[in-house]
């Protein structure tokens, strides 16, 4: 299914309404270009899970972990132009079979290896300059009806 995104706001409430249906052990891949929003919809996801303060980009810490509603976890990865995730790939495998933890990755290709057959793969384009789309599984459709 494809949504469209009028403003920010608009794409962060899809991520929090997503998010608000987690219940822990969800491994997310976000796919699109720099800019098409996935940093965005990374700070929704963080709405639905209720993490207090502020979800900054990733991109040179490469992993940041948020405390979440539930005694959850939010861990942020951002793989972005990264040559060799060495012992982050060891890490990585663990987080994404810990089931307090919603993994969540943009740039994912060099790890696509460790990431579970369950993982749910959410694609962004930027139609212009304010509007995103966002391509979910439909299996998430009741969720947007
Ligand atoms: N409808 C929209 N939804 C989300 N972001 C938007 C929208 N319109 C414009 N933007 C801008 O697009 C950029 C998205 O950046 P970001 O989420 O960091 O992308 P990515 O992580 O994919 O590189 C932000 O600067 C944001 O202000
Ligand atoms: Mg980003």
């Amino acid at each position: 299914m494809i949504l469209e995104a009028k403003t920010e706001t608009e794409l962060k409430r899809i991520g929090a309404i997503l998010a608000a249906s987690f219940k822990g052990g969800e491994v997310v891949q976000l796919i699109g270009d720099v800019g098409a929003g996935k940093t965005t919809f990374t700070k929704g996801l963080a709405l639905g899970l209720s993490v207090k303060g502020d979800v900054q980009s990733p991109s040179f810490t490469i992993s940041r972990v948020y405390d979440a509603r539930d005694g959850l976890q939010l861990a942020h990865y951002d793989f972005y132009r990264l040559q060799d995730p060495g012992i982050l790939t060891a890490e990585l495998q663990e987080v994404v079979h810990d089931p307090t933890t919603i993994t969540v990755i943009e740039w994912a290709d060099i790890v696509e290896g460790v990431l579970p057959d369950t993982h749910v793969s959410i694609s962004f384009t930027a139609p212009s300059e304010t509007t995103r789309t966002i391509t979910l599984p439909d299996s998430y459709k009741e969720l947007f009806a």
